[in-house]
């Protein structure tokens, strides 16, 4: 099995977190997401505890919840204590109806809007990232009308090729966030901050990509950055006091995936940071963090309901599920690799190859392509693995189809903790 939440009953039922997904399906109907709540805490520690172990608990792992959002997810992150990174108002909203504290909140985006920077203000959010010059100096407005000193942090794209698909890298010097480098575009937007009495600048902030399995961008990152404060340090005769690294560290999606434990990895960087401060006589910056999908990813699958399969000679077998693109974009945006397998014959052997189409009115709409499968029927369940991460968050209504429940898995029993959209939500808003 992917991950050994992963199990068999004496049915031939897969289970998740020691739940029966067969039953799930018929209690929840498909599509559905399930998520293991054991997997997502066990994820949240492993952080925490390596930055309390490598670096004296002089920081925060925020939980990036552009990969899963709801209200629950920021109660569970929050109790593990963790802060989070929102990256819209909509986000941001989530978050503290959930009593997420404001001050544990980063708040992203390269375009946020005025009323969004106004929001977030409003509410004493503990770190906004500035992403362009134009940002600088509304927040410094609206800091000014609310009477208020804000705290920035400047996005900086470090130029590291961070070695996973183009549509996630964000580190290099064409992409559309935040402030360059090697262009001198970084240190002009320090300076900036400096001219704008409402503004309080605590640190720098990169991000270079996402699904990354190699450590050496991630540690190379925190050298440039260290070195980068250490420029403005000589240059300016400021010292920042915060430094964050982003999320980016990537998941076992199929089984030749092998990524090195996020503790790892953190310990890592820790130890680059730490070394190129020594080197520099440079004071140790409080670190943040930023994982998202390395928090929920492998915690989570989808539950279809076979529709139908159409095999069409000499070409390809196709399995028709009851979802699709609309609840899982990720085969069709990043041609994404998943593992899949029939929920109710879950021990037989994978004997097909087949594509898993959805019920969208495009071609494109795929699950994946050459996949290994047992051999299914119309009316079985298939689970496809390690949906966790930006599945849910980039789910759509496509077509009108009603967003799927999500269902957590905590000690075998399941709750649900996002309805499934019904007809009447689907058409709410319209006139
Ligand atoms: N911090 C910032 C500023 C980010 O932009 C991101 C992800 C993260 C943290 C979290 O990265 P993670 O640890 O999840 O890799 N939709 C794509 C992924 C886009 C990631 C965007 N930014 C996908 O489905 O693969």
């Amino acid at each position: 099995m992917l991950t050994p939440n992963l199990t068999v009953n004496e049915q031939g039922h897969l289970c998740v977190g020691g739940a029966d997904c067969v039953q799930l399906a018929q209690q929840y109907q498909t599509p559905l997401y399930v998520m293991d709540e054991a997997v997502i805490r066990e994820s949240c520690r492993s952080y925490h505890r390596v930055m309390e172990e490598a670096y004296h608990g002089n920081g925060m792992i925020c939980y990036a919840s552009k990969a899963f959002s709801c209200k629950e997810i920021y109660r569970i992150v929050r109790e593990e204590g963790l802060g989070t990174d929102v990256v819209s108002g909509g986000e941001l909203y989530t978050a503290l109806q959930a009593g997420m504290p404001a001050e544990k909140i980063v708040f992203h985006g390269n375009s946020k809007t005025y009323a969004e920077l106004e929001y977030a203000v409003r509410e004493d959010v503990g770190r906004i990232v500035a992403d362009h010059l134009t940002e600088l100096a509304m927040l410094n407005e609206i800091a000014a009308v609310q009477g208020k000193t804000v705290s920035v942090m400047l996005r900086v794209k470090p130029g590291i090729d961070a070695h996973t698909h183009d549509f996630v890298q964000t580190g290099k010097i064409d992409s559309k966030f935040g402030f360059a480098l090697e262009t001198g575009e970084a240190l002009e937007a320090v300076k900036a901050c400096g001219t704008y009495s409402n503004l309080k600048l605590l640190g720098l902030h990169c991000h270079i990509g996402s699904q990354i399995f190699d450590t050496a961008p991630f540690a190379e990152a925190g050298r440039v950055m260290v070195r980068f404060m250490q420029q403005i340090r000589a240059d300016l005769g400021i010292v920042l006091p915060e430094l964050n690294l982003g999320g980016g560290p990537g998941i076992k999606y199929v089984q030749n995936d092998d990524p090195r434990p996020f503790g790892e990895i953190v310990n890592d960087i820790i130890w680059a940071v730490r070394e190129t401060c020594a080197a520099l006589d440079y004071p140790q910056p409080y670190l943040l963090f930023e994982p998202g999908r390395s928090i929920v990813g492998a915690s989570g699958l989808t539950l279809y309901r076979v529709a139908a399969v159409k095999t069409i000679p000499n070409v390809r077998t196709y399995v028709l599920v009851d979802g699709g693109m609309c609840d899982n974009p990720r085969y069709a945006l990043y041609q994404s690799q998943y593992e899949a397998l029939c929920a109710n014959h879950a021990a037989a052997p994978k004997d097909a190859v087949v594509t898993i189409g959805g019920k969208c009115c495009e071609s494109g709409d795929l699950i994946g392509e050459h996949m290994p499968l047992q051999t299914v029927v119309a009316g079985d369940i298939l689970a496809v693995l390690a949906t966790g991460a930006y599945n849910y968050s980039m789910s759509s209504n496509y077509n009108r189809n009603p967003r799927p429940a999500v269902v957590m898995i905590r000690d075998g029993e399941a709750r649900e903790i996002i309805r499934r959209e019904s007809y009447e939500d689907i058409v709410r808003n319209d006139l």
